[in-house]
């Protein structure tokens, strides 16, 4: 274990946040109980973790869908690596979800006998990048960059809160076949989120109805989400976490292709270099720009 890092703390090669971390939880997290029916949400950060943690919370409880109850949704589906409010994950009743972004070689090991489900969601690296180097600036727990370029330097080395975004992603799709998961991507969410939450409901074998399903889809729409404060978690970042400022929102913008209006030209051709290299015959596409068809290993210039 490194610990000299103030932000990070490197275990078995992976960086965690070092602030929300319990160690000890860490060192029994591959042994972890994994029930059958429990659903895993497995992000790299800032990849549209708490949308789809809406998404499978308002899928699961009635009482969240008809607005019954006032349960943050972090509560209804907590970080399995990341307790924060110490839930009681051995007393919950099934079916449990758990959040995490953890790489797939620390994950428990009950999950490979395939009964548990995992959705995996991933987001274009270049809007994951811009969107963690806004709240990296927000969040008083995440070392924070003057610049993009500073950032971007850190994120390519890996050096951040989830490691390097490209092992993270490889490692969990050319392992899938040890897993039940179902990858999802954040811009066809954008794109079609009923059709998200309908192939969503399908893997978890959920049979919902025609009004639950508009359910669903309306309280998973940025908007209603921003204004919904179970699902925005901004009271959380003020309380429980810290702020720098009180101008970040966790709902930032929410949008496909954003990191236009960050890079420049020459930084997003030394992304793309990266991305092509580490990338190359990786078989899942990726879109990078809303009004683009998918593209796999080419990002727009
Ligand atoms: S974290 O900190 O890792 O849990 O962050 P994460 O939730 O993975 O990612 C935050 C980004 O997801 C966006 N988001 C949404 N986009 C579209 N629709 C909905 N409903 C939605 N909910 C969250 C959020 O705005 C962050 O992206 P940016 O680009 O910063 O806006």
């Amino acid at each position: 274990m490194d610990n000299s890092d103030t932000y990070l703390l490197n275990f078995k090669g992976y960086y965690f946040g070092r602030s929300f971390v319990d160690t000890d939880l860490l060192e029994n997290l591959e042994d972890f109980e994994v029930r059958d029916e429990d659903v895993f949400l497995i992000t790299y950060p800032k990849s549209g973790t708490i949308w789809t943690q809406q998404i499978l919370s308002l899928i699961y409880f009635e009482e969240h869908r008809n607005r019954t109850t006032h349960v943050e949704t972090i509560n209804r589906m907590p970080f399995l690596e990341y307790n924060v409010h110490k839930a009681d994950f051995l007393n919950r009743p099934s079916p449990r979800l758990f959040s995490s972004h953890l790489p797939y070689y620390l994950a428990p090991k009950g999950l490979k006998n395939k009964k548990a489900k995992i959705v995996y969601m991933y987001r274009n690296p270049k809007d994951v990048l811009v969107s963690y180097f806004h709240f990296s600036k927000f969040v008083a727990t995440f070392e924070t960059a003057d610049t993009i370029e500073q950032f971007m330097k850190k994120f390519l080395d890996g050096k951040v809160l989830g490691s390097l975004w490209f092992n993270h992603i490889r490692g969990w799709y050319e392992h899938k076949h040890d897993f039940n998961i179902l990858f999802l991507m954040y811009e066809e969410m954008k794109k079609d989120l009923r059709s998200s939450v309908l192939k969503i409901c399908s893997f978890l074998e959920k049979e919902l109805s025609d009004e639950a399903v508009d359910a669903v889809v309306r309280q998973a729409t940025f908007q209603n989400m921003k204004s919904d404060p179970r699902a925005n978690y901004d009271r959380i970042l003020k309380c429980d976490v810290g702020i720098r400022t009180d101008e970040g929102h966790f709902l930032r913008k929410g949008t496909v292709g954003d990191w236009k209006h960050h890079l420049t030209v020459e930084q997003s051709e030394m992304f793309d270099k990266v991305f092509q290299r580490k990338m190359k015959d990786f078989p899942l596409k990726f879109i990078w720009d809303i009004n683009e068809e998918e593209n796999s290993n080419h990002s727009p210039k």
